[in-house]
């Protein structure tokens, strides 16, 4: 008998849903929220207020593109948590209501360790010849164990990956994750949400020798990114002042390239402290499989400089497909694949939660 599986995604600003069927992804449905980017940030409220309007129908375009009904699934598997509770309230109740209402069992993921899986996703032949971004596209699956750097908009983490539910987190952010860091400061750039990409983009054009950021000195394997946005935003403000700028756009119009040497400054910055902990943590432990992802993963300069670390350590880098990258529900239904497999199913009243670690 098939395997097949509707998965959902609703941690943050992202609605997501996917169908995986044996193992294979047949579809990957995606609705993102605009509504924050005047904001410069998520709004919880219309966050969880956006995901009630999109679910419905991303979740009906995953199965049509995925070629099935309801009536053919033999499970529903949904993030639990961690992320924003409004958010994962609406996936979480809306799973619930389809499993009860299918008689099906319903299976509960952990955000965190979904990014991780997403080095495991498998694309369909078919879903392959109707996504222009998955065409050409390599994907390697990591042996375990293997270490994983987990970076997005809420995490900053180096974990140890032995089994797809057994992950141990060697260290993690003090306080901000990387993908705030490049959020914020962005921000404060007058570029708008999330930041990461347009950082990525004008970081391109840039020297990142201009501005010297704060590096933390941090002990073990943590890390901390609010010291950098402090001197990020003290290097701003100086040259302000030294340029009697009342404004970035007016300070652009004095400094040629400033917005693009400081996003290469802060780009590089943020790559050396996570690049620094996670080589220290790959000798340690005598590791040589080492991942990356979560949506700074997408960074392509991480991409970069993760390749050219891993060819000096003599390392086996994986880097997932764009596509898997940030939010999506593909992670998920691989995740929610091996627990339905295993037969490791949640009960109708798992509450979602906040926070948690992996
Ligand atoms: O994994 P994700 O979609 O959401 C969370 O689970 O947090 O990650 C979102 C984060 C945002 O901070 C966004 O700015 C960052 O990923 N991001 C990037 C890039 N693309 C997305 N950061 C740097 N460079 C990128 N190309």
């Amino acid at each position: 008998m098939d395997s097949i599986i509707l998965a959902i995604e609703s941690s943050c600003d992202d609605t997501s849903a996917a169908v995986i069927k044996n193992g294979l992804l047949m579809s990957n449905v995606i609705a993102s929220q605009k509504v924050h980017e005047e904001f410069g940030g998520v709004v919880p409220e219309l966050a969880s207020r956006a995901h009630q309007q999109n679910i419905l129908p991303v979740v009906d375009t995953a199965l049509s593109k995925a070629g099935i009904t309801a009536n053919d699934l033999s499970a529903i598997a949904f993030t639990r948590g961690p992320g924003l509770l409004g958010s994962l309230l609406v996936g979480t109740s809306f799973a619930k209501g389809m499993a009860l209402a299918l008689r099906i069992p319903l299976v509960e993921v952990n955000h965190l360790q979904g990014h991780i899986m997403a080095h495991f996703v498998e694309p369909s032949a078919e879903l392959v010849a109707a996504t222009p971004r998955l065409q050409g596209v390599q994907i390697r699956h990591p042996e375990m164990p293997f270490l994983c750097l987990l970076v997005s908009g809420g995490n900053s983490q180096i974990v140890k990956v032995e089994a797809y539910n057994r992950m141990q987190i060697i260290g993690q952010t003090i306080d901000d994750a990387a993908g705030e860091a490049f959020d914020k400061c962005a921000k404060v750039l007058g570029l708008p949400y999330p930041g990461g990409p347009w950082i990525d983009k004008l970081a391109k054009e840039g020297n990142a020798d201009v501005y010297p950021l704060a590096k933390p000195n941090m002990q073990g394997y943590d890390y901390s990114f609010s010291g950098l946005k402090t001197s990020f935003l003290y290097t701003l403000r100086d040259l302000m002042h030294a340029h009697q700028a009342d404004n970035v756009d007016a300070l652009a119009e004095q400094i040629p390239h400033l917005r693009e040497d400081l996003c290469a400054s802060l780009q590089q910055t943020i790559i050396d402290i996570l690049l620094k902990k996670l080589k220290k943590a790959a000798q340690d432990l005598h590791i040589t499989r080492i991942a990356v992802a979560g949506g700074v993963s997408a960074n392509s300069a991480l991409r970069d400089a993760m390749v050219a670390l891993g060819k000096k350590q003599g390392w086996e880098v994986f880097i997932p497909p764009f596509s898997f990258t940030t939010d999506n529900a593909a992670m998920i239904a691989q995740a929610g694949y091996y627990k339905f497999m295993d037969r490791d199913w949640c009960p109708i009243d798992a509450a979602p939660y906040a926070k948690t670690t992996i």
